[in-house]
């Protein structure tokens, strides 16, 4: 047994994830760590699902409810998914077998501002938390948990559940002791300021406190966390990058951004981190990023002495860099903080920050509304995930995406959304490879060249000729011809290809 679980109690209720998982029933509601491939349980996810096949093989029922702090990964959702272990799932997955399943209506799922989604659980709207099953790095004499690679809505899950499983993770580096600054957020109505002024402040304890009588087992692994590895930056994401700090360098001139004073929030994807490779080699110093999680480029920006401090809920690392991590935690925890999620995605701090947020994109349309995540309109590819509470309250918020996807199969600019997570209200600079759009202090038809000029060249006749026709509508706020506003989507699903329109 390791040291890692210093308190005598809770060491003698060490047991198999086998056993843990008897304690898991049929039509339970499981609030469970995981963030974005860190973080999350490695081994009750499996003893789950194996059960599930069990159950189901006698011609039994057995499914169960898994909320989260966002997506987890293969040996998580994916096997449970395979499983058909989940009747229902919130706030935010990435895994490719459970978005088969929710395509096919074979589970359900709520895709949910992450910042709304533990204090939703507090509310009541997932019904009775029964179990929380929670990864940690070490388990102190007095019972407190020291977190592992992320927070995410774990104090929510570990306060409301009527059951505690904990996994005691010996792969997780011990120097990440300190880097969690758990503060827990006044529940409804007697909220009071959250009180972080500047992007690297620690308000709270360095622990999860827990009632360490409702924990009913500890199972210890020894399992890296799950993240796929970035794609070496290819020349459209370089040029987006580029793009990006020619939009931070127009903000400088116009006196709204100085050199040393850019607070950033990057979504995750390989362009995201080519804007942070991009930004290596900038005039930027001093960068602090108040964001969702920490991601490889942000390592190299610390490495280099251009990053200062980054505040997060977790870790979205490639397994190069979680092990660099591990290595390094010493280094990085004087440079890194981890939230709960209830605070990292903050719309209270993220509006005082003044941060310019930067979030990848499905689609936007020619007034600037944008898809984040269903693909033509119905197909979910992964949530909105933290996209919605840092894009409605930065000072700038940005999307950035290559301008076509599939081989120029797909545009990522079209007459209409074919659904919106976005309004026109709160996106307001568009970047592709071809440019920025900046849209702030434009009225929806000054928009329309903009956001033309960023689309790839194959598709801007066929956007004009949508705003042609939408001209000849009599109202002209926000001109749509409604009869062809989704012609690219309709001629992708029938022929293929958006530019491909029958002869
Ligand atoms: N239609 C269909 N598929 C599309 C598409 C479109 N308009 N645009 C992109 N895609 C596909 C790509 O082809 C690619 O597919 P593949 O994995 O089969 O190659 C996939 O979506 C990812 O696209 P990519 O261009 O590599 O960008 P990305 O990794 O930045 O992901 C999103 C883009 C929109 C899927 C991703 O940013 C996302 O899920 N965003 C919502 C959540 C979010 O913003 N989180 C951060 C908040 S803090």
């Amino acid at each position: 047994m390791s040291d890692r679980i210093a308190n005598s109690h809770l060491r003698s209720l060490v047991m198999s994830a086998e056993e843990a998982a008897e304690h898991i029933n049929d039509g339970d509601t499981i609030g469970m760590s995981g963030f974005t491939g860190a973080a999350y349980p490695k081994a009750l996810p499996t003893a789950i699902a194996e059960k599930a096949k069990a159950f189901h093989g006698r011609g039994d029922d057995f499914k169960v409810n898994v909320l989260t702090g966002a997506s987890t990964a293969p040996d998580a959702d994916g096997v449970m998914a395979e499983a058909d272990a989940i009747n229902f799932r919130m706030p935010y997955q990435s895994d490719p077998v459970m978005r088969k399943k929710i395509n096919a209506a074979e589970m359900k799922y709520q895709d949910v501002h992450l910042s709304h989604s533990g204090l939703q659980v507090e509310q009541g709207f997932f019904g009775n938390i029964d179990v929380a099953i929670v990864e940690v790095a070490r388990i102190t004499e007095e019972g407190h948990l020291i977190p592992s690679s992320g927070v995410g809505n774990n104090i929510e899950y570990l306060e409301e559940a009527d059951k505690i499983i904990l996994e005691v993770n010996s792969w997780q580096s011990l120097d990440l002791e300190g880097m969690a600054d758990i503060y827990r957020v006044p529940r409804l109505p007697n909220r009071t300021p959250i009180p972080i002024n500047n992007v690297g402040d620690r308000i709270g304890t360095p622990y999860i406190q827990i009632d360490t009588d409702k924990v009913v087992a500890i199972v210890e692994t020894d399992a890296p966390d799950r993240n796929s590895p970035f794609k070496e930056p290819d020349e459209v994401s370089k040029q987006i990058a580029g793009n990006f700090l020619e939009f931070l360098e127009a903000e400088v001139a116009a006196g709204r951004l100085t050199y040393d004073r850019f607070i950033m929030q990057s979504g995750v994807g390989n362009v995201p981190n080519a804007v942070m490779a991009g930004l290596l080699d900038s005039k930027f110093e001093k960068i602090t990023a108040y964001t969702e999680v920490v991601q490889d480029g942000m390592l190299d920006l610390i490495d280099a002495g251009k990053m200062t401090v980054a505040s997060a809920t977790s870790f979205a690392l490639s397994p190069e860099y979680a092990d660099k991590m591990n290595r390094e935690a010493k280094k990085y925890r004087e440079h890194l903080v981890l939230r709960p999620l209830q605070i990292s995605n903050s719309p209270e701090v993220i509006r005082r920050m003044g941060l310019i947020a930067s979030n990848g994109m499905i689609e936007a349309d020619i007034y600037g509304n944008i898809n984040s995540t269903q693909v033509g309109g119905s197909r979910i590819m992964n949530g909105i995930g933290g996209s919605g509470d840092f894009t409605r309250n930065a000072f700038a918020s940005t999307f950035i995406s290559p301008s076509v996807a599939k081989d120029g199969a797909i545009s990522a600019i079209v007459p209409f959304a074919s659904h919106i997570d976005h309004t026109e209200h709160d996106a307001m600079v568009i970047i592709t490879e071809y440019g920025y759009a900046d849209l702030r202090g434009l009225a929806p038809r000054d928009r329309v060249a903009k956001m033309i000029s960023v689309a790839h060249p194959d598709y801007r006749p066929l956007l004009e000729e949508y705003y042609e026709r939408a001209l000849k509508n009599p109202h002209q706020q926000t001109p749509h011809d409604l009869r062809t506003a989704f012609d690219f989507h309709i001629n992708l699903a029938e022929r293929g290809s958006m530019n491909s329109f029958e002869s």
